[in-house]
């Protein structure tokens, strides 16, 4: 492969190209862009104007600490403008802000994500994933997509923010569309509408009554005697339910798969569930459930021997990192014993994610109760992915099982 042009290292396969990921990352490509090319230049095409890649972890984290002269505010943190939400609604999310308007939101919402909350959870998730597990555990096969992986993270989130039980449905469906990256913008502005003449009914009947959900802590998080105004509620509430949604899903069905494409390592996890915690770092190095984040330079600048532009977009190959050999001994090793497995998963710096601990909590629980009650797991077709610059996207992931212990849960969702 070519990797300069006109002098200037270039990365030789369009990256903003979906098709690009159509078998998964492309972590040969990755392998070849670390090795010869660290900072390389992805010319414009169809889907974004040009970018710069880098995909060696230790490039990466002094541009995510580095927040004055890498903007995540100018040109938004994805490839694409605007990312998954259409381009208005984004200077509402805190993802996309720049301190100190960033710090402002983040502190809010960070009051109510302390860890004794996220704790409180366990017995939910640990709830819910038996309650989809009891649906299909008499079939002997299941999607795990499908039947287990959408709906864990979906059914988690509502219940921390306080959703109704009855609203669910559409929340979900609106979850779906706001989170697919290849849902027409028309048909997301009409849900945006729809989740705004929604949610000022829920939001007042909290102000009214609170209680101890997320939404109530979210209304009455004070930080230096300053409170968030509805509009901001709303758009945390939005950011919430899709942040988790897709990233979450994603890390269990991929974990899953990679499980069941090296059995060895299932049966290691079987045999001593102790080590599931550290399998859950391994999964979220291995499946990277965001490709990529993005920043915009904010004045001319230099990474390693490049010189950057003020403006340029800057992107963060956290999928390529998190197999830097540098980091981790033979990356493309899978192993849940791998001893601290280094990773880029939930950023770093000023914007790491909010739910990163939420998350892991979801994955260990899914993962031990899978585990415990789906015995004799195996692939009972091909595992199918979405393409995608943005998520490491699965599709499917059809298994059969034998069931193991029954579970009395009766309550249901
Ligand atoms: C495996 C699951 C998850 C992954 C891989 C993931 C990944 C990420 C990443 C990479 C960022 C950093 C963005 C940046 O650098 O600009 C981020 C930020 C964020 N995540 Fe997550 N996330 C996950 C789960 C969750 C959950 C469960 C929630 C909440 C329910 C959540 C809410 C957020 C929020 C609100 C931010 C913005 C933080 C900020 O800008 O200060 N995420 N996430």
């Amino acid at each position: 492969m070519k990797f300069h042009v006109d002098g200037i290292p270039t990365c030789p396969v369009d990256l903003a190209n979906a098709a690009t990921f159509a078998d998964g990352p492309p972590h040969q490509l990755f392998a070849e862009l670390r090795e010869h090319v660290p900072v390389a230049w992805n010319p414009p095409g169809v889907d974004a104007d040009g970018f710069w890649c880098l995909t060696r972890f230790d490039d990466i984290v002094p541009v995510n600490k580095d927040w004055q002269r890498f903007s995540s505010a100018r040109k938004g943190s994805f490839l694409t403008e605007g990312g998954i939400l259409p381009k208005e609604f984004t200077s509402l999310i805190f993802n996309m802000m720049d301190p100190p308007v960033h710090d402002r939101h983040r502190g809010l919402v960070q009051t109510a994500f302390t860890p004794k909350a996220i704790n409180e959870r366990e017995q939910d998730i640990r709830r819910t994933i038996n309650l989809l597990i009891d649906d299909v555990i008499e079939r002997g096969e299941c999607d795990v997509v499908r039947d287990l992986a959408i709906e864990l993270p979906l059914i988690v989130t509502a219940n921390m923010l306080g959703a109704p039980v009855e609203d669910r449905k559409k929340l979900f469906a609106w979850a779906n569309v706001l989170s697919d990256t290849t849902a027409p913008r028309e048909e997301k502005l009409a849900v945006m509408g729809q989740v705004s003449s929604y949610l000022p009914q829920l939001i007042a009947s909290r102000r009214q009554q609170p209680t101890e959900d997320l939404l109530s802590r979210l209304l009455h998080a004070e930080l230096n005697g300053e409170r968030l105004s509805e509009v901001e509620v709303m758009a945390h509430f939005v950011q919430l339910m899709l942040g988790g949604s897709e990233t979450t899903r994603n890390a269990y069905a991929g974990g899953l798969l990679a499980l069941l494409e090296y059995p060895e390592q299932m049966q290691r996890l079987r045999d001593e569930p102790a080590l599931i915690p550290n399998a859950v770092e391994e999964i979220l190095r291995w499946v990277t459930p965001i490709h990529h984040q993005a920043r915009t330079a904010t004045c001319d600048l230099q990474i390693g021997d490049m010189s950057i532009a003020e403006n340029d977009k800057v992107v963060m190959w956290y999928a390529a990192a998190n197999r830097d050999p540098a980091q981790n001994p033979d990356p493309g090793r899978f192993d849940v014993a791998r001893v601290k497995p280094k990773h880029l998963t939930f950023g770093m710096g000023l914007h790491v994610c909010v739910g990163n601990q939420l998350a892991r909590l979801e994955l260990r629980v899914a993962l031990e109760e899978t585990l415990r009650r789906l015995t004799k797991i195996e692939l009972s077709g091909p595992a199918t992915r979405k393409p995608s610059n943005c998520f490491n996207w699965m599709l499917s992931v059809p298994i059969r099982f034998e069931p193991g212990p029954r579970e009395g849960v009766t309550e249901r969702i």
